[in-house]
């Protein structure tokens, strides 16, 4: 549904839904309260009665009000609304809009000023890019029972429209990043092959970014034979994407973002058990992010060079297919003894990684991977881990992960854990033992950095079965983009 910014005028709109705010103890501002007089003080008795306290995400609704053309008012609690954030204007909006889901006609959010310091337009602009982020659904093979119905139109009204508007449009631009993400994850594996993501991929040359695709004969060129063992069982060719995004000048060095792409893990031949399978469509979450990120950074004209690199292949098993004991060679020289298949995506970013610091000798090279089950067990669905041999980038994406809500939590690396890889057979094995299972396949990835600043982020938890929060009603939910995204704002273009 089309979402966008109007100027708020003393005159309220009189057809349709109308949202307003009550901050702590049901406190309105003043074109609320000029509405409860209008409808006979029918909202203020209603606080009273409900002894509605305004608490954030609290809310109700007074249909068919008298005295009034409206359909509905919504009072939707802020509470405090001097200590209300950037991003909790953000899900205040999504909550706004999930209040009138079953809403028609148009819907006007009233945003009066909150008393935050975050300034009144940006708090309009979150709010809508919130109910923006909340309408996404996934809905292309649905041929029956489409969510139907719902708001015209949602317009977020405030007296600072101008700025908003401005705020708005850079910040949609993000959004429009995240949905690429959760698109390609929420796509099933039958359609979202290896060819059709980097067909995918290649789209992105509309918006200036130069993408090449590697085939498998390049890869094996370069002696990419970690890479290519994952995928050799599987009837779809690997292929590994590069995008660049040269917003900078440039003898300017690129900032790198590396991305797992496996398009479907069934484990290979060390076969993962049928329940919950199905969810390996999303095993390419560390692909998606990196694609919608050069997406957002193109799209904005963001003042960097950026890279691009995902390694896209499907882990099947087959009479083809690489067995448990194989010993394959990497691109960096590195022989790799593959005790289980299922640890696949650390093979593929193996290649991927030392291609990308081979090629563009980047600032950094942040990876990310949905690579582990064990990410899961250890931190749960808030929170990406976090592996990193530069401490200052690990800062860096801690604050901003607390400030855009998406979170990350450092995980430790040492030499215990490197260890723990090592084989008689081969430089190393590609998994460690039962235990700190996210570390060692964290340690594993870092033999392929050479020593470049760098940062893994495991996305197993945080891209995929995501649960519903006020900006995403979606299984995918193109965890990564915004993060990445505002790190490149913060500290790395010009
Ligand atoms: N893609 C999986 C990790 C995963 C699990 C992602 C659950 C999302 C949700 C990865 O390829 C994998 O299978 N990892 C194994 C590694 C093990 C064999 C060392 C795992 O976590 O069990
Ligand atoms: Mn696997
Ligand atoms: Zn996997």
């Amino acid at each position: 549904m089309p979402i966008s910014i109007a100027l708020a005028t003393d005159k309220l709109p009189e057809k349709g839904s109308l949202i307003i705010t009550a901050t702590d103890g049901g406190k309105l501002g003043a074109l609320g309260k000029q509405l409860d007089k209008k409808i006979g003080g029918a909202i203020s008795k209603a606080i009273k009665i409900k002894k509605f306290k305004g608490k954030p995400a609290s809310m109700f609704a007074l249909l068919a009000p008298a005295k009034s053309d409206l359909d509905r008012i919504v009072v939707l609690g802020v509470g405090d609304g001097k200590k209300l954030s950037a991003f909790d204007a953000e899900k205040m909006g999504g909550t706004a809009l999930g209040a009138v889901e079953k809403a028609e006609g148009n819907v006007t959010f009233l945003l009066e000023p909150l008393g935050s310091n975050v300034a009144d337009g940006e708090i309009a602009a979150r709010a809508a890019v919130g109910a923006y982020l909340r309408d996404y659904k996934f809905e292309t093979y649905k041929t029956k029972n489409k969510s139907s119905g719902g708001p015209k139109k949602f317009t977020v009204a405030t007296k600072a429209a101008t700025a908003a508007k401005k705020a708005y449009a850079e910040l949609k631009v993000i959004a429009d990043g995240t949905i690429v993400a959760r698109d390609l994850v929420n796509e099933p594996s039958n359609i979202l092959t290896p060819p059709e993501f980097a067909k995918r991929a290649k789209a992105l040359t509309k918006l200036g970014v130069k993408v090449e695709v590697l085939s498998e004969a390049q890869m094996k060129k370069l002696g990419m034979g970690s890479l290519l063992g994952v995928g050799q069982g599987s009837v779809q060719p690997s292929q590994m994407v590069v995008m660049q995004w040269n917003g900078a000048a440039k003898s300017k060095q690129p900032v790198a973002f590396i991305g797992k792409g496996v398009c479907f893990d069934t484990g290979g031949i060390s076969i993962k058990p049928a329940g919950g399978m199905e969810d390996m469509k999303g095993d390419m979450g560390g692909a998606a992010a990196v694609t919608g990120l050069i997406h957002a950074l193109a799209s904005r004209k963001a003042k960097v060079n950026a890279v691009g690199v995902i390694g896209l292949v499907e882990n099947m098993p087959d009479g083809n297919a690489q067995r448990p004991g194989d010993i394959v060679t990497s691109m960096s020289g590195q022989t790799i003894e593959v005790l289980n298949t299922d640890a696949e995506g650390r093979l593929v970013l193996a290649d991927a990684l030392w291609y990308t610091q081979k090629r563009f000798k980047p600032q950094f090279m942040i990876d990310l991977a949905t690579l582990t089950g064990a990410i899961l067990i250890a931190l749960g669905q808030d929170y990406a881990g976090m592996f990193a041999s530069d401490d200052r980038l690990a800062e860096q994406l801690t604050e901003i992960g607390n400030a855009e809500g998406e979170k990350v939590w450092r995980m430790p690396m040492n030499d215990n854990f490197d260890k723990m890889i090592n084989t008689p057979n081969a430089d190393m094995k590609n998994i460690g033992g039962r235990y700190a299972g996210s570390s060692t396949a964290a340690q594993f990835l870092k033999r392929f950095t050479n020593n470049v600043p760098w940062v893994h982020l495991d996305i197993a938890g945080t891209a995929m079965g995501s649960p519903k929060s006020a900006t995403s009603r979606t299984w995918a939910s193109g965890y990564g983009v915004r993060l990445l995204d505002r790190l490149v704002k913060a500290h790395y273009e010009k």
